[in-house]
């Protein structure tokens, strides 16, 4: 089931996200949470390290699990993904470091990196909370559009519209890393619950055909609509190209 929640602006997005994420932390205080990188989720985390900070959340049991991580990338390089966790969440929070798990792309190994991390995931015992973004292309991750749904943790090709659209973190297009270790499908599909955010116009097109078109590889957000808890928190921008009546 997919519940669509329509917020006021990125802050009231942000704030209704860490409540979530918070109450689940709180029901269960060793949750597995899987987490995400990008813009989106960064007032999320500011909120939350706010909360933690106050006493009010308490990360000393949580694990956390990433969705991806650029192949070749160093852990100091600062756009490295294992980088933006600790600058943005991790080093402020009181997390355990060996709680956190993030693939590593610096092993070229892919095969063996790959099950590694698959083995960790289901080692946890589940995802019980997974928040994502969501591309501009409807990937989740970077399981980029295919004529398939990969299963498990997997190494991918990244499509030129998400180099583009990384690119405006790194000094040129050519700077962007062309392949990415990224969770399969199937191990986000396996998560109890499942968080995703959207803000601004720029997403608009992509959550109206998540939403209304068919589930399809070629989107592969689509497929969240056969999880059966899975809530979409986006503001009134992203949402509006969406037909009224889904906001019912
Ligand atoms: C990041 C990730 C990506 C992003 C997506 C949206 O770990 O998995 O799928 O969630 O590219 O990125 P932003 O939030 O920057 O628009």
């Amino acid at each position: 089931m997919l519940r669509i929640i329509e917020t006021r602006d990125y802050n009231d997005m942000s704030r209704k996200a860490a409540n979530i994420i918070s109450a689940q932390i709180i029901l269960k205080n060793d949750s597995v949470i899987g987490l995400a990188t990008g813009s989106t989720p960064l007032g999320i985390y500011a909120t939350l390290i706010h909360w933690c900070k106050k006493g009010d959340l308490d990360f000393s049991k949580v694990k956390t699990v990433n969705l991806d991580e650029y192949c070749g990338l160093p852990k100091e390089h600062a756009q490295s993904y294992y980088y933006f966790m600790q600058e943005n969440l991790f080093k402020h929070i009181n997390i355990d470091p060996g709680n956190t798990y993030i693939p590593n792309g610096m092993n070229l190994n892919r095969k063996e990196e790959c099950e590694k991390y698959h083995k960790m995931i289901e080692q946890t015992g589940g995802i019980d909370l997974q928040l994502l973004g969501i591309g501009n292309n409807g990937h989740i991750g970077f399981n980029e559009p295919d004529d398939q749904f990969a299963n498990y943790t997997h190494c991918v090709e990244l499509t030129q519209s998400t180099i583009e659209a990384n690119s405006r973190f790194f000094d040129s297009k050519e700077m962007v890393p062309k392949q990415a270790y990224t969770m399969g499908i199937g191990e986000i599909m396996s998560a109890k619950q499942i968080l995703i955010v959207a803000s601004g116009k720029g997403k608009a097109k992509v959550i109206k055909e998540m939403i209304e078109g068919p589930v399809s590889p070629k989107l592969p957000a689509s497929i969240l609509k056969f999880h059966h808890n899975v809530t979409l928190i986006a503001d009134q921008e992203a949402l509006s190209l969406l037909d009224q009546e889904y906001l019912k």
